[in-house]
Order: C-alpha cells, then structure tokens, then sequence
C-alpha cells in the first residue's frame, strides 16, 4: 500500500508503527540512508532441533540456502537452488553424507561438490555449489555469510570463529528458555550504535517496566551507567558495559544494583550478555541473535541460560526485563534514517569510533577504498 501526506506515527505494543505500515517510499528512503544492509558475519539460521533429518530451505542475508545434516549429524549448507538445472534441494532427500536434488538427482556433499549421479554416472569434477561454513552454538545453527560470488566448492575459512562458553558445555549454566520476538523493520547497524548512544538511556529507558510488557512501573526509575570498548585481543569484538541501579521516587534503592557485561561479536548478529545479580547471588546469560532476512528486517530471537541457583522465574524475570527495555527502542528504530554526519555534542558516546569498528565487516569496500 502506498500512503502520503502528514501521518501520526503511532506505535503498537509491539513497537511496531501503526500510523504508516511500510510504506515502500518511506522505507526505501531509509534504506538508501544506510550502510550496505548484509555486512560479513556469522547469522543464525534457526535452533539446531529445527534440522533434523530432511533438508530445509532457510532465506537470509540475501542469500537462498538449504540446510541438511550429514551422516555424523553435522550441519551442512549449500545454496539452495541445483548447480544442474536450478530445482530447489530442499524438496530433495538427504542421503548419507549428501542432499539429493528431486530434479534428476545429483548428489551433493556439504563441501559443495557433486559425488554422484541416481543414473550412475561418473560425476564431473568440475560441477559443484558454493558451501557455507556452519557452527552451532548453544542450541543455534550459524552460518557465515561471505560477500562476492565466490567461487564454488568448499567454503573459505571464515576470518574469526564463535566463542564458546564452557560453564554452557559442561553444564553449570543451565537452558532456561528462549524467545523468538519476530520481525523488526530496523537496520543491523542501529543496534550496535545504540550500546554508544549513551544519551539515549535516560530519555529511553529510564523507567521500570514489568518484565516482558511495556507497562511502567509507577514510582520507578532506573538509573543506567554505559561504557564501551574494543576489545583488545579480537577485533571482530566489542563490549558494552552497564550498571543499573533502581530508584523509587528519586531515591536510590540500596542492594538494587545489577550490572551486565555484554559482548557484541561481529556487527550486532550475535550479543552475548552477562548478567551478575547484586550480592554475587548468580549468574544469568542471555544470547540475543539478529538476522537480516531483508535490507531492513532482522529476525530477533533470543536464548538464555543461568547458574542451578537462580531459579527459572527469576532468570526469566531479568530476562523479560531486559526484552521489555529493548522493546523501548523499536519505535525508534523502525522510523529512523541512518545519518552519515551526524551533528553530536559533548555528552555522546563514541559513535565515530563504533561506526569506524563496524566498517571491518564490509572487507570488500575497505579492501577498495584502501586502494584508492
Ligand atoms: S536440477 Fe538438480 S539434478 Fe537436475
Ligand atoms: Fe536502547
């Protein structure tokens, strides 16, 4: 629908905008405002018991991919569509170490290369696909989105690989849940530069909402204290610190601090928060996962884990508490444009330097301007 003239804008609960859903000229007047909407990085795909024993068409980051587990049950990704004749694989079988095109059934292995023909043909070495690097990280599948049309065959060792957490490993932190909160109409990049926008805190997210809904919580505020850095060892990392202290009518509340260390790993696909309860009463971590599946859509889900001590309620409480601050900015967010000269003023964060860290995850375009 394409809608003009002066609009309201209004949110629904969800954040969403209510006053002008999507209207195609607005939304490409955003997007032309942005940096390149797929930078290079590992995005989810979906949770590992989502693969199971038949191939399955998964489209993101502009990409069309078909996921099928080999016969040792690893995750394996191809393009989607046959290198013969363009039938999609995932309406095919997996067999043994490969999927099967439905078409005239090739047999294609997860590194990309053709091993086999159902007329019994000796296969051409020179027909492959192009393969993705995959990992699971904690209940998720992940794939490296690479740019260019890289040749075909065995994917290229992507530049940096997920960071594991052994206390999720060996079970001292516990699954506690998971949220898949759906579609928000935002560019990656917002995400990453609010962890810098510190004056947006207290306009934002100064008031106390009850976990999981936007309803404030009368008489309460919430006071937030934001650092950021690069992380020094690994550059594809940055951090974003907060420390949280409730007040009640202007007063603070003693023993309410909370603060949370939170490890943004590649341009805001994957953000890892650690959350340490006042009085060292536990640990609780909560992945949030963003994935582009158009230039300005990203797929949120969330997971979280904690230590035995802190009971599921309460992990979910802090959770929910978070999702609800988070849901704060979405209306922001999906009516914003991208300012590439932004006039800033004593009191905000290091938004050059943030803008300066993630341009690493368009090698392409730094490879070409370093040319220059
Ligand atoms: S299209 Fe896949 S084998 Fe022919
Ligand atoms: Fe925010």
């Amino acid at each position: 629908m394409i809608t003009g003239g002066v609009q309201a804008l209004r949110r629904s609960p969800s954040g969403r905008v209510g006053g002008r859903d999507l209207d195609p000229i607005v939304e490409s007047a955003r997007e032309a405002s942005y940096p390149p909407p797929y930078p290079e990085a590992w995005y989810v795909v979906g949770r590992s018991i989502d693969f199971g024993d038949r191939p399955t068409f998964v489209q993101c980051v502009g990409n069309q991919w078909v996921v099928f587990r080999d016969a040792s049950g690893h995750a394996q990704v191809v393009d989607a569509y046959c290198p013969h004749l363009g039938a999609n694989l995932a309406d095919g079988d997996v067999q043994g170490d490969s999927v099967e095109c439905p078409f005239h059934g090739w047999k294609i292995r997860g590194d990309g290369c053709v091993i086999g023909h159902a007329n019994g043909g000796e296969p051409d070495p020179r027909h492959r696909t192009r393969s993705w690097a995959v990992e699971e990280l904690h209940g998720w599948v992940l794939v490296y989105h690479r740019h260019g049309t890289a040749s075909e065959g065995p994917a290229p060792e992507p530049p940096y690989r997920l960071e594991r957490l052994a206390a999720i490993d060996d079970g001292a932190l516990l699954w506690r849940g998971e949220h898949d909160a759906g579609l928000v109409h935002m560019h990656l990049l917002e995400f990453v530069e609010n962890s810098v926008d510190f004056q947006h805190f207290a306009a934002i997210h100064g008031r106390l909402r009850i976990p999981w809904t936007e309803i404030p919580v009368p008489g309460m505020r919430i006071h937030h204290e934001a650092t950021w850095r690069r992380d020094e060892n690994q550059k594809h990392v940055c951090w974003f610190g907060n420390d949280a202290t409730l007040e009640f009518r202007g007063k603070q509340i003693e023993g309410s601090g909370a603060h949370a260390d939170v490890r943004l790993e590649g341009p805001g696909s994957i953000i890892r928060f650690d959350f340490s309860l006042s009085r060292g009463s536990g640990r609780v971590v909560l992945y949030q996962s963003h994935t582009p599946i158009a230039p300005l859509t990203q797929h949120v889900r969330f997971r979280w884990f904690s230590d035995a001590s802190v009971p599921k309620p309460l992990a979910s409480f802090i959770v929910g508490n978070w999702v609800s601050q988070w849901r704060q900015d979405i209306g922001i967010w999906e009516n914003k444009i991208y300012r590439e000269k932004p006039m800033l003023t004593r009191g905000d964060g290091p938004i050059h330097q943030l803008r300066r860290w993630y341009s690493q995850f368009y090698p392409a375009a730094a490879a070409a301007e370093a040319a220059e």
